[in-house]
């Protein structure tokens, strides 16, 4: 049985599988070290967050067109709706792309198609525009300016890319333009960089979820703000054993943050690159932190808690997420 859930943290580029990369590339006629989708897997192993990022970015080099970028986006609908994500809030990197020499409008028009497809299940979907932060407060100004006159496909802003030395203040100004434009704000903060990059995404840029944010849980001042703000946090337990940001699954601090009573969701960032998907993560989580479906019920209420749709639709999500686990037997489980 699968569990109902919000996906709140998913880079729509690192659901790029290695088949789709290969296909691409063949298509736009783009060299790739080999054909070999097993070799090319094979190379999915990261040292930290830049090693990952360098063969991100690399990868992105395939997406050429508009039919491109509907296709990535289809697949990883098709794939959320058959693992029980019924909303989901999707994080798009158009830089990387406009500086490939794809035109905005190729990117956004390709990943709006791809996601209006019809599903079986159907997905609530919206687009979340990231800035790169390693290229700085000026690129993202001219990025937002630019993204403007297709204001109705996205509903938010947030900030990815190389964390440390890319303090979330250096954006101040974008994220108060965005504000000014009724933009939702998120930004990525405490994932290899400490509680103050957390502190600053919250009080410099006014964001109403923090993405990562597990090195909030080195400062109890800031626990204790997160809390009373009733902010949400992304986790993404799969991609934080893959990146290195944590030893191993078992000293993951996902038990200490909902021991904490925060605001705390489980999500996959970059899938194709980590091993897995949203319903990876939470069966991640119960077979090596030992979470109960107690627990697991509380993460996929907090998805919807914490998402941007109508109150209507959490609502009724939400229920959806009480009927299933009210109707596990003894001895059953859902992952
Ligand atoms: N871009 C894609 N995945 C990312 C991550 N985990 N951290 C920062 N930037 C990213
Ligand atoms: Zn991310």
């Amino acid at each position: 049985m699968l569990i109902p859930t919000a996906e709140l943290h998913i880079h729509i580029e690192g659901t790029l599988e290695p088949e789709m990369l290969v296909q691409l590339a063949r298509r736009n006629q783009v060299p790739l070290p080999t054909y070999d989708v097993e070799e090319l897997r094979a190379r999915y192993r990261f040292g930290d967050l830049q090693a990952f990022l360098d063969l991100y970015y690399a990868n992105l080099q395939v997406l050429r067109t508009a039919e491109d970028f509907h296709d990535l986006a289809a697949a990883y609908l098709h794939r959320a709706a058959s693992r029980g994500v019924r909303r989901a809030e999707i994080f798009f990197d158009p830089q990387a792309h406009v500086n490939h020499g794809v035109p905005l409008e190729a990117v956004i028009e390709g990943l709006t198609a791809g996601l209006a497809e019809p599903t079986d299940q159907p997905v609530s979907t919206d687009l979340i525009l990231c800035f790169l932060r390693d290229l700085g407060p000026e690129a993202a100004g001219e990025m937002f300016r630019a993204a403007l006159p297709f204001r109705e496909h996205f509903i938010g802003i947030g900030l990815d890319s190389a964390e440390v030395g890319h303090p979330p203040a250096m954006f101040r100004e974008v994220y108060a333009a965005a504000a000014a434009e009724g933009l939702h704000r998120v930004a990525h903060a405490g994932e290899e960089a400490g509680p103050d990059y957390v502190w600053e995404a919250l009080d410099v840029l006014g964001v109403a979820r923090v993405d990562h944010g597990i090195r909030a849980m080195e400062d109890a001042a800031l626990v204790d703000r997160l809390r009373a703000d009733r902010i949400p946090l992304t986790v993404c337990p799969l991609s934080n054993v893959s990146l290195r940001t944590v030893d191993t699954m078992a000293d993951h601090v996902l038990p200490a943050m909902l021991d904490e009573n925060l605001v705390v969701t489980i999500n996959s960032d970059d899938p194709a690159y980590f091993g897995g998907y949203v319903d990876d993560n939470y069966a991640a989580v119960k077979a090596q932190l030992g979470l109960s479906d107690t627990h697991l019920r509380t993460l996929a209420l907090n998805s919807f808690d914490a998402c941007f749709a109508p109150e209507a639709d959490r609502e009724r999500w939400k229920s959806e997420v009480r009927a299933t686990f009210a109707g596990l037997g003894p001895g059953s489980s859902l992952t």
